[in-house]
Order: C-alpha cells, then structure tokens, then sequence
C-alpha cells in the first residue's frame, strides 16, 4: 500500500513536471534523393516511438524538414543521416539553453518594468482572455465590441471569439490562431490586430478597415495544448482529448481533424502521431465549435485566415488535392498584392501558392474545410516567422514587427477582395 502512495505520488510529481530539452539539437534536412525522403518519411510516421520531434512535414523533394534529436541518440542519426548522404545544417544546437534565456530574459523584462507593453511577450490564455475583455471595453464609440464563449475545449476551457463590427449589413473578415499549440507567434500575431482595429481606430486606414468589413477573429483554438505549452511542454502540438489510448497517447492534430476529405491524404490514424486526424471527422470539441460557429451563418464570411508558424508562406486551398478550387485566380491575384505588402514593411518575403503545391499534402485542415464547406471565397493560411533560426521558439521581440507587416498583408486583403 505505502509502494503504491509512493508511487502514485512519483507518479503525480513526474507528471507535472516540464519536458526539458537539453541537449536536444535540431537539424535542417534537406532530402534530395528518393531514398532521403523515404527514410524522412519512416521517421515522421514512427517519431513517437523513435524520440523525434518534428517540426515540420516531409513533402517533396528539396523541401527542407527540421528535426528535433534527443541527444542520446544523435550520435546514431548522425552516422545514419551520413550514409545516406544528408547533409544537415544545425539549427538548434541546444533546444533547452534557448528555451532558458528566453525565459530569463522574460523573468528580467518583468522585474524592470512590470507594465509593459501587452506585446513585448507572450501571454498565457488566461491574460490573453483578460486582454480580450479589457479591449472589448474600450471598444471605440459608435462600434461594438464582444467576447463571446462558442464552445467549451476538452479539459472545460471556454473558447472566445472577439468582434468588431461599426454597422449592420457587412461581411466578415474571420482570424484564428494557436490551432497548433506550439505556434505562440500566430496568436500574438493575431491579437496585434484587435489592437489595431480596436486600440487604434482612430488610425484612419484601421477605421477604414471596420467601415468595410466585420471582423471575427478566434486567436486561442487550441486552448488546452496552448496552457499545456506554458505548463508542461513548450514543443506541444496538438489537441488535450485523453481517449485512453493504450500507449497513452494524448490529443490529435486539430489541423487534419476538420470534416472535409477527413483522413484522405496527409494525415495519420495513429494515436501517437503529430498529423493524427482524431478518431472521427469534428471528434475535437475545440474543432466542431469553430465549426458550429460559422455555420450558424456562413455566407456572412468574405474571407477565411488561419494563422500557423512558421516558415513564411501564404497559402492557398487546396491541400488535399493539386487540384485548384474556385476563385484560385483571384485568391492568387490578392495574395501576391498581399505578400508584397507585407514585403515593404520589414523586408520579409513570403511565398504564395496552393498548400499541396508548396508544402506538403493534408486533409482535413480548417483552410480546405473553409474552402469546402462554407465555401468562404477569400481562404488563406498564414505560416508566419521565421524561417527556421528560431523556429517555433520565435524570440518575443519579434511579435511587433511581425504583427506590423502582417497587419499591411491583411489590410491589403480587405482592400482587395470583391464579391459579386
Ligand atoms: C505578381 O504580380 C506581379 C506584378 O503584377 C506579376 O509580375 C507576377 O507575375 C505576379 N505573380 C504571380 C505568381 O501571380
Ligand atoms: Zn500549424
């Protein structure tokens, strides 16, 4: 009995605990031959078991995939990678140190100025929701402004939706983010632009943008992998839904999870996989919300954007096919103004084109779902900085600049879109 307390404790302990990542390098392979990409493939399909990360998919040949390697077994991938002829760029020499002087950095910035700017960091959900009701608070005379609850995550977080709308009659711009919980530059990203509609309306250009358009914008998805992000494991991609899973898998890829040519191509059925599509088309209660939510009224949606990280592309439905959807010409036309808007901020480039054509294929994403189902005209995925010098653990101060030359992106998609 007294074993088992001790246990059961350890247990408990163990558990909440934070994954470190010492030692843990990532690699920028870059396949080139058939062979090279099938093994990137084997060790995507088997990464659970293998101790990998990925941080991005295996596609086509000459697309780079960046691979997390736990340091007991990088010398044994060196070797491997070697003979068959990679050869790796280091990106990540020591996941954890990076991890540790940001967060020293965070800790220091605190301690010198505790009010600082809502943009100088990234925010846990909690301060994010406060920030949400505090904006909505502020809403400027003569708009509305609403926090409104769609739906309630797996582990019983609420999942808000943020408006903004200065007159009846108008379509609707809709935003999300954190559908993958270790995307923390898609939510800051996403909130820069509430503050710039809302904190800044009187911007002449943002005010033009509420005079136009209605703006719906959903920057926690992911709720439940977002906190678990902060609490536990800062590599975390996917849903919390605990389906008893006999290796103890946890959550799936709320990204293949949607109900549009569920399970057809680029996704996985194995519970342990970073691309599992769940156990049926909509099974995550994060996912069927947003889906519950725009059906309620889809034609009010003139544009779709889901934002990820990172790599820098603007992407296009389909992924689930080469072949194009309606309005591809058109949605081409506007992302090309769009991304070179972006351009003339900061310099940042960002390709364009449809997801199966640049990236790898999948099924099920909220990007084919949009174009599928509510058939939204306008529908794209931003993947946002960087291009792999941090990753996903893209530094703090990058959340303005970012925020600011994608706001010109978005700005310039509102501009530009028509409808009949
Ligand atoms: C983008 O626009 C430029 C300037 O109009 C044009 O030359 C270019 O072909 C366009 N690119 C694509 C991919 O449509
Ligand atoms: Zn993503």
């Amino acid at each position: 009995m007294k074993a088992l307390v001790i246990l059961v404790s350890c247990l408990c302990l163990c558990l909440a605990e934070k994954v470190r990542y010492d030692g843990h390098k990532v690699l920028r392979l870059v396949p080139v031959t058939e062979d090279q990409i099938e093994t990137l493939h084997i060790w995507h399909n088997e990464a659970h078991k293998r101790g990998l990360i990925f941080w991005g998919e295996p596609g086509l040949l000459n697309q780079a995939v960046d691979v997390q390697f736990p340091p007991e077994k990088f010398a044994a991938y060196r070797t491997r990678l070697n003979n068959l002829g990679f050869q790796p760029i280091v990106l990540f020499d020591n996941v954890q140190s990076e991890l540790d002087n940001q967060e020293a950095a965070r800790v220091t910035r605190q301690q010198q100025t505790p009010t600082l700017n809502f943009f100088t960091d990234y925010r846990t959900a909690a301060e994010i929701f406060q920030w949400l009701d505090q904006t909505a608070a502020n809403c400027p005379a003569g708009a509305t402004c609403t926090v409104t609850n769609i739906g309630t995550s797996w582990e019983g977080r609420e999942l808000k939706v943020f408006r903004i709308s200065n007159g009846p009659n108008k379509r609707a711009i809709w935003i999300d983010s954190l559908i993958h919980a270790r995307e923390w530059i898609s939510g800051a990203t996403n909130l820069y632009f509430i503050d710039q509609l809302v904190n800044n309306y009187n911007n002449a250009a943002n005010r033009a943008m509420v005079d136009a358009y209605d703006w719906v914008f959903m920057p926690i998805i992911n709720i439940d992998g977002y906190q678990y992000t902060f609490d536990t494991d800062r590599m975390w991609r996917r849903t919390r839904s605990d389906r008893g899973d006999i290796l103890g898998c946890v959550g799936c890829d709320a990204n293949r999870n949607f109900d549009f040519q569920w399970m057809t191509i680029g996704a996985s059925d194995d519970p342990c996989s970073n691309t599992y599509a769940g156990v049926a088309p909509n099974s995550e209660p994060e996912v069927d919300a947003v889906r519950a939510y725009i059906m309620q009224n889809p034609s009010y949606y003139g544009a779709f954007i889901t934002m990820h990280s990172y790599s820098q592309l603007f992407l296009l439905p389909y992924g689930y096919t080469v072949d194009f959807p309606q309005d591809y010409d058109e949605m081409m036309r506007v992302a090309n103004l769009s991304t070179n808007a972006l351009f003339n901020v900061h310099g940042t480039t960002y390709r364009f084109d449809s997801a199966s054509v640049i990236l790898y294929p999948s099924s099920g994403t909220s990007r084919d779902w949009a174009k599928g189902v509510p058939q939204i005209k306008y529908v794209y995925t931003f993947e946002l900085r960087d291009t792999g010098n941090y990753g996903f653990i893209l530094p703090p101060e990058q959340i303005i600049p970012s925020g600011q030359e994608t706001w010109e992106a978005v700005k310039r998609i509102a501009q530009e879109i028509t409808f009949p």
